[in-house]
């Protein structure tokens, strides 16, 4: 061969691993694994932890190949790696769980899994900042058993690249196996072409009937109960069960955890599936989550996200009130009132919005999610209109939070934004 020709054999080697390692939007997606329903779960620290799900059809569980670079679907070029913690059998399919830790935060991770018989799609999510600095999430709960529009939000989310998406329960109807991988099925519609996956914070709800599902899917402590910083003093979450008892254990650990967070903590916020006060008049009132509005009040609660109704509802700054309206009255210049949001519309059958308080903002009936905005300034919420929303043109950047063209946004008496100021 003479020095021309090795040349030119360097140059086209040279001019085929770039173009394998730009991850080719036409090959990243592919997947010859027996791997699926991919997710990436934080239950743990979100800055330097995360948890990459999947379903593992057959043969042996996977290794999660990944680093900061991307090497698209060649796993073996891939900095770290991390097999299998744990894989149970659930619903008759196995669930995966590979528990990345001390990851970068503010960073993209790219990922793929290799199982033995092939690699799957080349995935991507970025870890939280641990730094203050805006950042975007969606909530929502309650996406039953109308699939449409189920699919129809998780399209939303997909285009408007949240953080994170805090998921406040009623997953499924049926807590068996049909209802799960239609809804992991429905989940995948999030994934962007590019391999975005949006993390997921599950919360527990009635209709996840058996005790350990949200354990068995999101590999979330048993009990199903936990919170979580982002950007260091900007902001918690905690994620609370309402299906076992607001006190005991779990009231102890938040009281505790939120009193030595309550001065350090700009913002401080709660998910959970029971409201409180349905804005439904046939749902009863929520008696043991109401055990959490002391709590939620001594420390200064900012923001509670609930779920169940299947309406959509904006409260006022409020605090716990014996003589009140349904034990809470407006306070709108107390610094340690709570705003409340939900009720679950993410493709749940809707209700009629038929028990507004004298401390409602506004209350509705459609399928939606509540976008939302946090700086060090103040939260702003957005409640996304699913149905109306069409045609939607994804935002630049996760945490954007720029309008796209096609976004619907709920119109209330307020407006089309809630804002809550630090405080
Ligand atoms: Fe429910």
């Amino acid at each position: 061969m003479s020095p021309l020709n090795i040349n030119h054999w360097i140059l086209l080697l040279a001019f085929s691993a770039s173009s394998l390692g730009s991850g080719a939007a036409e090959d990243i997606l592919e997947n010859n694994s027996s791997t699926g329903h991919f997710r990436v779960c934080w239950n743990g620290d979100p800055t330097a932890e995360a948890t990459i799900a999947w379903t593992q059809f057959e043969g042996a569980p996977g290794t999660v190949y990944f680093g900061t670079t991307d090497q698209g679907r060649r796993h073996h070029l891939y900095e770290l790696k991390q097999a299998t913690h744990r894989a149970t059998e659930y619903d008759g399919i196995i669930q995966c769980f590979a528990r990345l830790e001390e990851l970068k935060p503010d960073t993209d991770y790219f990922f793929c899994i290799e199982d033995g018989k092939g690699v799957s799609p080349r995935l991507k999510f970025r870890t939280a900042p641990d730094t203050p600095q805006p950042i975007t999430f969606i909530s929502g709960g309650d996406s039953r058993n109308n699939r449409a529009a189920r699919i129809g939000a998780n399209l939303i989310c997909r285009q408007l690249r949240p953080l994170f998406v805090a998921f406040t329960g009623d997953m499924i109807s049926s807590d068996n196996a049909k209802d799960w991988r239609a809804w992991l099925e429905d989940w995948q519609k999030m994934i962007d072409d590019d391999g975005n996956i949006i993390p997921i914070v599950a919360h527990r709800g009635n209709h996840e009937r058996r005790p350990l599902t949200i354990y068995h899917y999101f590999d979330t402590p048993k009990d199903a109960y936990y919170a979580f910083s982002i950007g260091g003093s900007l902001f918690r979450y905690y994620a609370l069960n309402s299906e076992i008892p607001a006190d005991g254990a779990q009231g102890e650990w938040l009281a505790k955890d939120l009193k030595a967070s309550r001065e350090s903590v700009t913002h401080l916020v709660a998910g959970y599936h029971k409201p409180m006060r349905p804005h439904v008049s046939k749902k009863s009132e929520g008696k043991n989550p109401f055990l959490w509005a002391r709590t939620f009040y001594e420390n200064g609660l900012d923001l509670g996200i609930e779920s169940d109704s299947h309406v959509v509802k904006w409260t006022q700054p409020i605090k716990p009130d014996p003589q009140g309206d349904e034990g809470f009255a407006h306070a709108p210049n107390d610094p340690n009132a709570t705003v409340f949001i939900g009720e679950g519309c993410w493709g749940a059958p809707l209700r009629d919005a038929n028990d507004k308080k004298s401390w409602t903002v506004d209350a509705a009936s459609f399928n939606a999610i509540d976008w939302i905005k946090v700086t060090s300034e103040g939260m702003t919420i957005r409640t996304v209109d699913v149905d109306k929303s069409s045609g939607l043109k994804a935002v630049e950047e996760t945490s954007s939070y720029a309008s796209p063209e096609g976004l619907s946004l709920w119109t209330s008496k307020l407006g089309d934004e809630l804002k809550i100021s630090a405080d």
